[in-house]
């Protein structure tokens, strides 16, 4: 994910920048740059890949005086990580660094060229200087232009802008995406897109409300708000403790990584779909052809999303899809035919038995695709082709964005390969594009909900054992809710289809044993629900998620009314996991780092 810093002051802006930068790293990236303005000159460098490669050309750059900097991590979404696509950006004589995504930018690009101004890169963001620069023209101030052009932005965004017509301010606005701005005794200016790079730096920081826009310089820092207000700064005391700042003011890694599913998912989406169709720039348009079958092979999380695309795939594309895990797939000896397209999913990229069946499925010469969170990892580099997930660096052992991603590039290309077989109508995609969009507030999580589950997880520290059930593709659902159940509670859960339980597991039933019920309302409801009747007549302790209120249960968790399944699927996703962390936080368990695994398992 991007990282913005920016600094005015006396110390040396560049290791400032650099230090603030290396800071942001963990969040993931594929290029940095910096831009500084010292002595009426502007020095920027921009280096793909890592920041030793930035450090590298900046060796011989020296910042010693009053300067002022800024300085960006990005990782790629509007045009391929490149060193023309890297921020900042700059126009005549102005730089500009930016997070979030500028919807407008199509539109805002179009009037600019025409205007004959030339563009050098492939992003959104490049449009802010340049259209900051056109106003420049018809202003009497620099910040009235800035003021002008964030009122044109439609979209998420934090900005800093910096420019020769105001040498010592460095210009800001927010709007959807974090940014904050500290200070010190030395009247030193610092921001940053999250705590980290300011931590030793400064103690007082303001963090910007959604619409705030001002500038700074050495002496003042001006605010306004979205009505063009002038505000006061909230300053606060910022925790020197830098792991801390990395969570962002959660718990728990696994705890943040739910809560931004939201903000990934949108990343996902970027570029991926207009209202008509989906699309995949990676994916070449004969991908499909002569392919009569899908096999996907995956490890744990990511098995259980590609559980949830064979009921996608065969649903929406009608092609017939099957799912293996990948350790057993490696010594079965298995039937590997020509017109089969093979798909890997992982996370890391790295997991030994994954990455071993796509080397089997590349010896026998099968197309090959992998989705995947890592860029670069070695199922990346291996792999005919490849769908990143964009879900940014998970830390948290217990997966949860990844997999959230990974059901969303899975829907998207149900519709996609759909598309091309012609399976499903014009306007029915178009309604599921329509749904897709919705997914980033489907996943968004109400403290309400947060709450409700926080309060009934102490219901569930005991008993002998947990079934999640669901039917359809609330089956892996419930998979992968027994999954994190187990991982950081260790406690024993199983998923099982709800259908399934008659045939055996039920005899377990009492009031020790703990359902959790999965009750879509738009997908067999009636039928999952009589499933729970079954085992709540035989005195099961059922927890029923549901938009629709169910008598039969003990506890109910109330999800949102959806028009869609899959939203619900998304809604309860979030549901799952929330409880499972809830669990194992009363039960006193490392949850980032839950005893006996590792998050990349890179041994058989
Ligand atoms: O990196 P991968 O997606 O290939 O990893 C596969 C599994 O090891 C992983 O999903 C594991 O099950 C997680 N701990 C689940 O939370």
């Amino acid at each position: 994910m991007c990282g913005i810093v920016g600094y005015i002051g006396n110390k040396n802006t560049k290791e400032i920048l650099l230090s603030g930068l290396k800071e942001l790293e963990y969040r993931g990236y594929d290029s940095a740059g910096i831009a500084v303005l010292q002595n009426d000159n502007f020095q920027s460098y921009k280096a793909i890949g890592k920041l030793v490669n930035l450090e590298e050309k900046t060796k011989n750059f020296i910042t010693d005086n009053f300067a002022i900097g800024i300085g960006h991590t990005r990782w790629a979404t509007h045009g391929k990580p490149t060193e023309l696509n890297a921020h900042p950006h700059t126009g005549e004589s102005s730089y500009v660094v930016h997070n979030g995504i500028i919807e407008n930018y199509a539109k805002l690009k179009k009037e600019l060229i025409a205007d004959g101004v030339r563009f050098l890169s492939q992003t959104d963001t490049e449009v802010i200087v340049h259209q900051f620069e056109k106003n420049l023209k018809s202003t009497s101030t620099a910040f009235d232009a800035f003021s002008k052009t964030i009122k044109k932005l439609e979209g998420t965004y934090a900005i800093l802008l910096v420019t020769k017509s105001e040498k010592e301010s460095i210009f800001f606005a927010k709007h959807g995406s974090p940014m904050l701005v500290g200070t010190n005794s030395e009247n030193e200016k610092y921001f940053a897109s999250s705590d980290a790079p300011l931590i030793g730096q400064c103690n007082d920081v303001n963090y910007f409300e959604d619409g705030d826009y001002g500038y700074v310089n050495i002496d003042e820092l001006t605010i306004f708000d979205i009505n063009g207000e002038k505000k006061e700064p909230i300053f606060t005391k910022l925790s020197q403790n830098k792991l801390s700042a990395q969570k962002d003011g959660f718990r728990f890694f696994m705890e943040k990584e739910i809560y931004e599913q939201g903000d990934v998912i949108a990343d996902t989406l970027m570029g991926r779909l207009n209202d008509k169709e989906i699309i995949f720039d990676e994916l070449d348009d004969s991908l499909f052809d002569g392919i009569n079958e899908i096999k996907l092979c995956a490890c744990g999380t990511s098995y259980h999303s590609a559980l949830s695309a064979t009921y996608l795939f065969e649903r929406y594309a009608k092609i017939k899809t099957s799912v293996e895990i990948a350790s057993e797939f490696r010594y079965r000896k298995p039937i590997m035919s020509k017109d089969t397209l093979f798909v890997v999913i992982s996370q890391s990229g790295e997991t030994a038995d994954t990455l071993e069946t796509l080397k089997m499925a590349k010896k026998v010469g099968l197309k090959t695709l992998v989705i995947c969170n890592v860029d670069n990892s070695s199922m990346v580099r291996l792999a005919d082709t490849c769908i990143l997930t964009r879900a940014g660096v998970e830390k948290g052992v217990a997966s949860t964005k990844a997999f959230a991603t990974q059901v969303t590039i899975f829907w998207m290309m149900s519709l996609y390969i759909a598309q091309r077989r012609d399976s499903l109508g014009t306007k029915e995609i178009s309604r599921q594009i329509s749904l897709i969009r919705a997914i980033p507030t489907s996943v968004k999580v109400k403290d309400s909900l947060h709450e409700r589950i926080k309060r009934l997880s102490k219901r569930y520290l005991h008993g002998h054992g947990f079934f999640f059930i669901g039917r359809d593709i609330f089956f892996p659902l419930a998979l992968e809710g027994a999954l994190k159940l187990k991982e950081i509670s260790y406690l024993h859960a199983e998923g099982y289809p709800s259908g399934e339980m008659k045939h055996g597991p039920i005899a377990l039933a009492d009031p020790e044993l703990f359902t959790i019920a999965l009750l879509p309302q738009h997908l067999l409801y009636e039928k999952s629900k009589s499933n729970v009747e079954e085992l709540s007549a035989r005195d099961s302790t059922i927890c029923a998620i549901s938009a629709l209120e169910f008598d039969k249960a003990d506890d109910f968790i109330k999800i949102s009314s959806h028009q869609d399944y899959m939203l619900e699927f998304f809604e309860m996703m979030v549901v799952v996991q929330l409880l499972s962390l809830e669990i194992s936080v009363r039960l006193g368990n490392d949850v980032d780092m839950p005893r006996n695994l590792a998050k990349s398992v890179t041994v058989e």
